[in-house]
């Protein structure tokens, strides 16, 4: 892993409006490597994308007249437009749920009022703004992840480009938010408080998302250990999760002179978009 910043390959922030033609594909109900818990562990993460992205745009916003240098501040808006694209697509990916007859509204309901309507009301701006920085680390690390394993590989191809798209723009603008607070409140208390409220909160509703959608499978026991057994094969073999890399995620954070331009991987974010022609 680099040391050093890589700001000089740091690419500007565009947004890109891709419009994933959802509707038109035929994607099955166990779209990732036919397994139900795969495809529900992904899932999960979906359903929290559109209004958790949100918060990242208002937790950000808040601050951004505080900002005076016109080189993040375009950094700023570039972050808004991509996350917001990422919330309207994944909420046009979710109806496909919806279409397969899963129900996401009971979750959905607790989901937006515990931790919007409750907990966002009651934590100050500064935590919700390194709340956000946490976050765009997890999410510069899963794309990471997904951008150099295999496992990705065993979805349906437009879940597929719905995710690398996401990757590589999660790579683009990892170090905006951080920018945002190392200029506002650069204490590292605040930094590492927000790592244990995302930390927290990412993991809790994450496994009750995936519950959720799982529950309503219905499988028998034996089926559920059939698939658990499959799942663990596959994720192992396909690189699902590499632990080294987060177990690193959190190392490096904890670093004071932790900055997300240190792990260098524009490049990743460039060669897949290069392949699509969206650079
Ligand atoms: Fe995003
Ligand atoms: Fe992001």
């Amino acid at each position: 892993m680099e040391t050093t910043p890589a700001t000089n390959a740091r690419p500007p922030i565009r947004v890109r409006k891709l419009d994933f033609p959802f509707a038109d594909e035929d994607v099955p109900r166990w779209w990732f490597w036919n397994n139900p818990l795969i495809t529900h562990g992904s899932n999960g993460l979906n359903l929290l994308f559109p209004e958790g992205e949100r918060f990242f745009i208002r937790s950000v916003k808040h601050y951004m007249d505080r900002i005076e240098d016109p080189e993040l501040l375009a950094r700023i808006k570039g972050f808004f437009g991509q996350e917001g694209r990422h919330g309207r697509e994944h909420e046009r990916a979710n109806e496909i749920l919806e279409r397969h007859g899963y129900d996401l509204s009971g979750f959905l309901r607790r989901y937006e009022r515990w931790a919007f309507g409750f907990l966002e009301k009651r934590f100050p701006p500064i935590l919700r703004l390194s709340t956000t920085v946490a976050c765009e680390h997890f999410t510069a690390t899963f794309a990471h992840n997904a951008l150099t394993h295999e496992f990705v590989e065993g979805a349906h191809p437009i879940m597929q480009r719905l995710m690398k798209w996401h990757a590589c723009e999660e790579i683009e603008h990892k170090s905006v938010a951080f920018d945002v607070l190392a200029a506002v409140d650069p204490r590292y208390s605040v930094r590492v408080l927000g790592l244990v409220i995302a930390t927290t909160q990412l993991v809790g509703w994450w496994m009750l998302a995936t519950k959720s959608l799982l529950d309503q499978e219905q499988l028998s026991p034996e089926e559920l250990a059939r698939y658990r057994e499959e799942a663990e094969r596959v994720r192992g073999e396909g690189g699902a999760v590499d632990w080294e890399l987060i177990r690193g995620a959190f190392v490096e954070y904890l670093r004071r002179d932790f900055h997300p331009d240190q792990r260098d991987d524009y490049h990743l974010a460039r060669a897949y978009l290069e392949s699509i022609g969206e650079v």
